[in-house]
């Protein structure tokens, strides 16, 4: 069942969900986290940044694996989904680093890597609470529109919106956007225990309208979210304007 919260704005929005992860591993202190990088997860990121220099979010037995990365680049390039979680969350909480794991675009064998991953989520105990953004057109992690999804971690080409709404990470060069990421299928997303969605702004009104009144489609890769038992979508007013 899809769950709804809508929060006057970003601010509040950020400021409760970051909230919800510290008493999460409150009650969990390995907690498995999946995290997703974007504009929408900074001001959480932020706020959870705050909490952790405060003492009162405690990261030291948690697990994080990350939804995706670009194909193609190094977790040292500046542009990496890596190089933007320690900038953003793992560079100001008390996280021990061989419990981040992320997919490592740089892999000689991409696919092996996708295996990897997967192997890693499970022996993880599976995740716990996953975080997701929603693309504009629908997509989760980078879990693109197609006539067909993907359930397991694989290699994807990206859209041309998508690389687009990530060329500020490279300098603003559109041709610089590796064409192709590594994702989270959509089976390892749906097997977490917990998701929920975070979703801020007008340009997000749409799908998010779709992925609450419209039916499961491979065409809005979010709307599988309402197979989930439990699911939570976390909006700020302007992503709720058409519900
Ligand atoms: C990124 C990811 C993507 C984003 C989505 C929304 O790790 O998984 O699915 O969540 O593209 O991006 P923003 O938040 O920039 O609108």
């Amino acid at each position: 069942m899809l769950r709804i919260t809508v929060f006057p704005d970003e601010r509040a929005l950020a400021k409760q969900e970051a909230g919800r992860v510290a008493a999460a591993l409150a009650a969990k202190p390995d907690l498995v986290l999946g995290l997703p990088t974007g504009r929408t997860p900074v001001r959480l990121y932020h706020e959870l940044g705050l909490l952790g220099a405060h003492g009162q979010v405690d990261f030291s037995r948690a697990t994080t694996f990350n939804l995706d990365e670009f194909l193609g680049i190094p977790w040292s390039h500046p542009g990496s989904y890596r190089a933007f979680m320690e900038q953003h969350l793992f560079s100001r909480v008390n996280i021990a680093a061989e419990r981040i794991h992320f997919l490592d675009g740089a892999a000689l064998d991409p696919d092996a890597e996708c295996r990897r991953y997967d192997a890693a989520v499970e022996s993880a105990g599976g995740i716990d609470l996953q975080l997701v953004g929603i693309g504009t057109n629908g997509h989760i992690g980078f879990n693109e529109p197609a006539r067909e999804l993907a359930g397991r971690t694989h290699r994807v080409t990206l859209k041309a919106s998508t690389r687009r709404s990530n060329a500020a990470l490279f300098g603003g060069e559109l041709a610089s956007v590796p064409s192709e990421a590594l994702s989270m299928g959509m089976a390892t997303i749906l097997h977490a225990r917990q998701i929920v969605l975070l979703a801020t702004g007008k340009s997000k009104a749409r799908c998010i309208e779709r992925l609450v009144k419209g039916p499961l489609t491979t065409k809005l890769p979010a709307s599988f979210l309402q197979l989930h038992r439990d699911v939570e979508l976390v909006l700020d007013q302007a992503a709720a304007e058409f519900l």
